[in-house]
This record gives C-alpha cells, structure tokens and sequence, in this order.
C-alpha cells in the first residue's frame, strides 16, 4: 500500500485490532470485555516495554549514559501506566466475576510470556522465579532470550567499573550527574513494578478475595504478595544502607 492510501484505521490495522475482543462467555458477560481488553492493552504494553528494553541494553553496552536515561524515563512511564490500568477492573465484583470465570479455563496471567520476559529482562534469576518459569512446559524464546543477556544491575555495574566509579561515589561526589540520575531511574523502576504487583494483588484480593487460589494453580494473593518482595537491583538498595549507616 502506497503511503497515500495510508489512512487512519489501515495505518493501524484497526479492523484486525478490533476483531480481536472475543469473550467465550455465552450469553456473553457484559463485563468479560473490559476484562479482556485490560489483559491485552496490558500484553501490548509489555510488547513496547520490551522493546524498550532492547534500546536501553544497546544504549548500556555502548556507554551512551544520556540515551540510556532518556530510556529509562519512558519505560518508567510506561510501567506507571500499566499498573494505573489494572483500576479499572477494580470496578468489578466478585460475583459478576465468578459468572464468567468458568469460561476463561485455565488461562492465568503467570502464562504471559511478556511479563516473563521483562522480569528476566530486568534481572530475576532466583530459584522460585525459576521454578515459575518451567511450569507452563518449555520456556518460551522470548524468555529464553531475555535470560540469556546479562541482568540491567549487571550492566550497569559494568558501566561503572568502567569508568572506575564505585556505587559509594556515585551517591557521595559531585560529579556523577547523569550515571546518578540513571541509577535513580532504575530505582523509580524497581518501585513502580512493585507498585504493579501490589496494585495486581490488591485487585486479586478485591475480585476474589485473600485465600481463594488462582486459576494457574497457585495459592493466589498468598503467592502474589511473596512477589513483591523481587528485587532486580539487590546492590542499588544494599548501597542506601551503607550511605545511611555513614
Ligand atoms: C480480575 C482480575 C484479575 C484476577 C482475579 C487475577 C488473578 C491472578 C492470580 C490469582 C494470579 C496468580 C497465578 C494463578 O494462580 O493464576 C495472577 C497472576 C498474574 N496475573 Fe492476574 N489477575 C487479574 C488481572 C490481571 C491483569 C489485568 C493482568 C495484566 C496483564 C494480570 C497479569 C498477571 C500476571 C503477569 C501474573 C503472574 C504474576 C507473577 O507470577 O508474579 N492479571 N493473577
């Protein structure tokens, strides 16, 4: 297509894009949409914030500390807009919940890929994380992808070793100005995915309460809550401990 046949809905493929919302619900559940389309605007998020991750790790590799702030600012965003999405559903009960439940089968989220990838991505390598990984057969390439690059913290203790920069006197010169200021992004991240398990488990607990299970098999809230406890930066935390000790 030429770019002048280009239009708005062809440019973006919109009648593909909206024949996508199919609710298994029958009669079909007034609320399964907003449901679905939550679970996909999250899953097309992802897919940018990936994508994202793919910059940042060049811009990491090649010592471009400005682009690689710049970054960072987006996929903050991004991820604060993710997890702001998650309220809409809070404005559906448990019961209206339950009348379509059935027909989702087994899907669950801990299957999504993505969201795999960028916990990967970002530096999850822990044996529970591990474990979640193999349960749904063999690790998708996304994921497999993901682990096989070194972790953001790697990364960007590498870059400090380069520039012979200790984590103490990033946060104790002067000098430092934007290596800092991508430090405190990885920070604002490290918080704002936090913020999405929290809000995630906090919504699970609103629709289906504290102790019901998930439909991945899991104990539900009891294991989401452990989540929020992941760390992708262990050194950028243990560091405030040793500058506020002094
Ligand atoms: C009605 C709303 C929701 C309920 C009741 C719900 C419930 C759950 C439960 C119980 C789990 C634990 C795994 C399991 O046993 O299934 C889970 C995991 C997960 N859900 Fe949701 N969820 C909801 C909405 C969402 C939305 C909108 C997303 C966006 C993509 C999402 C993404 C995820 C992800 C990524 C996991 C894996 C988290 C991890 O293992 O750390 N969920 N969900």
């Amino acid at each position: 297509m030429s770019a002048d046949e280009l239009s708005y809905p062809t440019y973006l493929h919109l009648d593909r894009l909206l024949e996508l919302q199919q609710p298994k619900s029958v009669p079909e559940h007034p609320d399964e949409l907003l449901f679905i389309v939550v679970h996909q605007a999250s899953e097309l998020w992802f897919k940018v914030l990936l994508h994202e991750f793919d910059q940042l790790i060049a811009q990491l590799e090649q010592d471009d500390v400005q682009a690689a702030v710049f970054t960072m600012q987006r996929i903050n965003s991004l991820v604060g807009l993710v997890a702001h999405e998650l309220r809409a559903l809070d404005t559906l009960p448990p019961q209206r919940f339950k009348q379509f439940r059935g027909y989702l089968g087994s899907s669950s989220g801990s299957q999504s890929a993505q969201f795999r990838a960028i916990e990967a991505t970002s530096g999850l390598r822990e044996s529970h994380f591990m474990a979640a990984l193999q349960e749904h057969g063999e690790i998708p390439a996304v994921v497999q992808r993901a682990l096989a690059r070194p972790t953001l913290q790697a990364l960007f203790l590498e870059m400090l070793a380069r520039r012979g920069v200790t984590l103490e006197a990033l946060y104790t010169e002067p000098q430092h100005g934007l290596l800092l200021m991508l430090a405190e992004a990885f920070l604002e991240y490290e918080q704002g995915f936090a913020q999405w398990r929290f809000l995630h488990v906090q919504l699970v607990e609103r629709i289906i309460g504290p102790m019901t299970g998930g439909t991945g098999g899991t104990l539900g809230a009891k294991y989401l809550n452990k989540t929020i406890q992941q760390r992708f930066f262990p050194e950028l935390w243990a560091v405030r401990a040793r500058l506020y000790a002094g």
